[in-house]
């Protein structure tokens, strides 16, 4: 009893049912929440006990054994001497209790870890990757996908996760575009801020997993969308785009951010004070800590900023990098600045003291361990499953449907299943799962399209599948090259034929086909960049082929980025976007097919025509010679310059009509607020999904603004014929922008078009007069 505290947010003074849970966990013995106030006053008193070298390994993050190839010594005398505050890389409970045993028992001042991983989507049950949940729209689900993950995860010993990404991505040759939410800064900040609140729920605590924001910033910009490569980005666009969602997952409370590996503007990320110090604790008030991306400081020599270890060391911490993720280069050379006087104690007790107040907040002091006989029982609980299910098919979009293709009859009575991916379970999930990670197996058994189709249609319907042999790739990615995996290479010019020909007479033989096409999970992600956006392999030939049996065709997608689909957008009558849906993913695909649930999923980025497009968004400036002018216009000779699908697209099995856009003031004054109000009616016999997207455009100002930009969605069920009236409110937050003349944020008078509707080509209008 004498551990209980009342629990107050520290955010909001919100004193809610937590307080009850707190409460009986008290009763029962377990660990209660401490207040903020609490964990600094426990934290201080701690490390005024500490030694220079046991402050410096707070900041020491180790390597766990885990992954090959990236840790084989064993960290346990390291973390005896107190040289270890965090591991990652490592989720074996076992293995993670025995650590924990060793830092809490053997090290002089009993300091918990805590332990680290990537638990991107999911832990067991793995839900869509981040940019399928963003096609969702809908933040709720992102925020209940990451608060399912996160007490997977906190029930396996993993008390830290380095999730949400929220780099912006405008180029899909830059393969972690499937990690974020996409091109958008406003969609991205609110599905940022959703994956905060769904692993650290209201305020951090013994059920909390800290959430880590990355990469602080400007990653995603990387020139030519290869991963890694510097990034040049203006200040307004930083801030008016890039900055964004990392201001509003801090907003949202975020515990911990990660540093970027590449050179921002000539200075790396990691070593970039500006960044790390000016902006995000000076200007935003963050008080958490900061990890360095794996082995980033290490790296500030690499780039050719520090002279040597020591100055990368030294660089690292005074920009603002509390943990050293993997490099060793703090526990190396901290305790020799620190002698010298380079590096203050009081530098160093400011970047271990947000460390230890967060193992107080977590509860590890009080218990560091997890119960074994549990956690099998906690990762398979059936309720996962089901939301999993649900919420992938949620983030599905609908490209095309000529001629009412979906949902397919029910009274089918044969269908071909084409292509590698239809039957994969090691890609259905996606890559950056937890217990598939680094070729370990998966235990979550993940239900493939081809398995979701037999499970629909059960026995009485024949499928017909052909596979079509392996995707081809030039290069190994990243994770191969970790584990030593060779790609398989792609098939013979004989082989190919004979796949062909097998996909033909199967077309042949069934009334409807399914192309289940797109990328090897191990095509996106880290290290993965590509230079064309072409359907890998022969999987663009047995699309043709088995498009020319005249059968009808659905093409399902499986991929982590728009991919170069202009056959198909011609030729294919229906087009599925399923992402990697995650372990339900193939019953989810089979859901929509039928009908069983309509889609409402809405791209989260410009679908471009081809990779020559690429950087590619909808939220550009203006030019002074539009396409669609005449002459000397802003264009390639070859190709147009719009996307095949525009930002914010996805079709229903539902009509939708928007009308009556109103705004309660037209004319407001720049501190004021209006309140837009647009109808939206299914004006189908099918219930569905609407997703209202309001957009806009300052006309003149300081500074050139973008053609559009999204400030507003909802999304809505909406039953046939009904239509509702939905709000949004444009203020201060909605119209200001940072301006790179008066180099500050703030509302300009001037006239601002409205947009409502369905996509970021909204045609329903209207205006909005802004006075001083
Ligand atoms: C490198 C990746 O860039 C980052 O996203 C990840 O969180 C860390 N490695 C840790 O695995």
């Amino acid at each position: 009893m004498n551990k209980l505290r009342v629990y107050v947010s520290s955010r909001a003074l919100i004193v809610s049912t937590s307080v009850l849970l707190a409460m009986a966990g008290a009763v029962s013995g377990q660990t209660v929440k401490v207040t903020h106030e609490e964990a600094d006053r426990r934290a201080e008193a701690l490390l005024k006990k500490m030694t220079v070298e046991e402050k410096v390994g707070q900041l020491n993050q180790a390597a766990g054994i885990q992954i090959p190839g990236l840790g084989s010594e064993k960290p346990d005398d390291a973390i005896a001497k107190g040289q270890v505050g965090s591991v990652l890389w490592l989720y074996d409970v076992k293995e993670l209790n025995r650590l924990q045993h060793i830092a809490v028992e053997k090290s002089r001042l009993h300091i918990p870890l805590i332990i680290g991983f990537d638990v991107i989507h999911g832990y067991r049950t793995v839900f869509p990757v981040p940019l399928a949940m963003a096609s969702s729209w809908d933040p709720a689900v992102e925020e209940a996908a990451q608060h399912e993950a996160g007490r997977d995860a906190r029930a396996a010993g993993i008390q830290w996760t380095f999730t949400p990404m929220v780099d912006i991505a405008r180029d899909a040759r830059w393969g972690r575009i499937v990690e974020g939410a996409g091109e958008d800064p406003y969609l991205g900040a609110a599905m940022a801020a959703a994956q905060v609140r769904g692993f650290q729920g209201e305020s951090i605590g013994p059920d909390s997993v800290l959430a880590c924001v990355k990469h602080f910033a400007g990653y995603g910009a990387a020139e030519g969308g290869r991963d890694y490569d510097s990034s040049y980005i203006p200040e307004s666009l930083f801030r008016n785009v890039y900055l964004v969602p990392f201001h509003a997952a801090e907003k949202a409370g975020a515990a911990t951010f990660m540093s970027a590996y590449m050179d921002l503007n000539d200075v790396p990320a990691s070593g970039n004070r500006w960044l790390l110090h000016d902006i995000l604790r000076e200007e935003w008030g963050f008080k958490g800590f900061v990890v360095s991306d794996a082995f980033a400081v290490g790296n500030l020599e690499t780039h050719g900023y520090a002279r040597d270890p020591e100055d990368a060391a030294y660089k690292g911490i005074t920009a603002g990098v509390n943990m050293d993720m993997a490099s060793r280069t703090y526990i190396h050379n901290l305790p020799k600045l620190v002698a010298s006087g380079k590096v203050t104690e009081a530098q160093l007790d400011a970047s271990v003291l947000p460390i230890l107040e967060a193992k107080y907040q977590l509860g590890l002091f009080d218990n560091a361990y997890v119960d074994e006989s549990k956690v099998d029982a906690a990762l398979s609980r059936p309720e996962g499953r089901n939301l999993e299910r649900k919420l992938a098919a949620r983030s599905m979009v609908l490209l095309k449907n000529d001629n009412h293709t979906l949902p397919l009859a029910r009274n089918l009575k044969k269908v071909a299943v084409i292509g590698t991916l239809a039957d994969s379970t090691k890609d259905i999930e996606g890559g950056w799962t937890v217990e598939g990670l680094f070729g370990g197996p998966s235990k979550s058994h993940p239900v493939t399209v081809l398995a979701g189709l037999k499970n629909k249609l059960g026995p009485n319907v024949q499928i017909n599948y052909v596979e079509g042999g392996a995707l081809s790739r030039e290069y190994p990615s990243m994770i191969d090259t970790i584990t030593g995996n060779k790609p398989l290479p792609p098939p013979t010019a004989a082989e190919a034929a004979d796949w062909i020909v097998k996909a033909k007479a199967a077309a042949t033989n069934s009334d409807v086909v399914v192309a289940v096409l797109g990328e090897l999970s191990s095509m996106n992600g880290e290290g993965a960049s590509r230079a064309t956006l072409d359907l890998p392999g022969i999987q663009e030939q047995m699309l043709e082929a088995v498009a020319a049996t005249g059968k009808p065709v659905v093409l399902v997608l499986e991929n982590g980025r728009p991919l170069d689909i202009r056959w198909a957008a011609v030729h294919v009558p229906a087009i599925l976007e399923a992402w990697y849906p995650g372990t339900e993913g193939g019953n989810a695909v089979a859901d929509v097919l039928f009908g069983d649930v309509n889609p409402g999923g809405k791209l989260p980025v410009s679908w471009p025509r081809a990779a020559g497009q690429e950087p590619l968004y909808y939220n550009h400036n203006l030019t002074h010679e539009p396409e669609d002018r005449p002459n000397f216009t802003s264009r390639y000779w070859d190709l147009s310059t719009k996307p095949l699908y525009p930002f914010g697209y996805g079709l229903s099995y539902s009509t939708f009509k928007f009308a009556n856009l109103r705004l309660s003031k037209d004319r407001i004054k720049a501190e004021e607020i209006t309140e837009v109000q647009v109808d939206v009616t299914n004006t189908s016999a099918v219930a569905g999904d609407s997703v209202t997207q309001i957009y806009i455009h300052q006309r003149a100002g300081s500074a050139s603004r973008p053609a559009r930009q999204l400030k507003g969605f909802q999304r809505i069920a909406l039953q046939p014929g009904e239509t509702r009236t939905l709000k949004f409110r444009l203020g201060k937050d909605e119209l200001n922008f940072w301006s790179p003349l008066t180099k500050a944020w703030g509302v300009e008078p001037g006239t601002f078009d409205v947009w409502a509707g369905e996509d970021s080509t909204a045609i329903l209008h209207a205006e909005l007069v802004v006075t001083e």
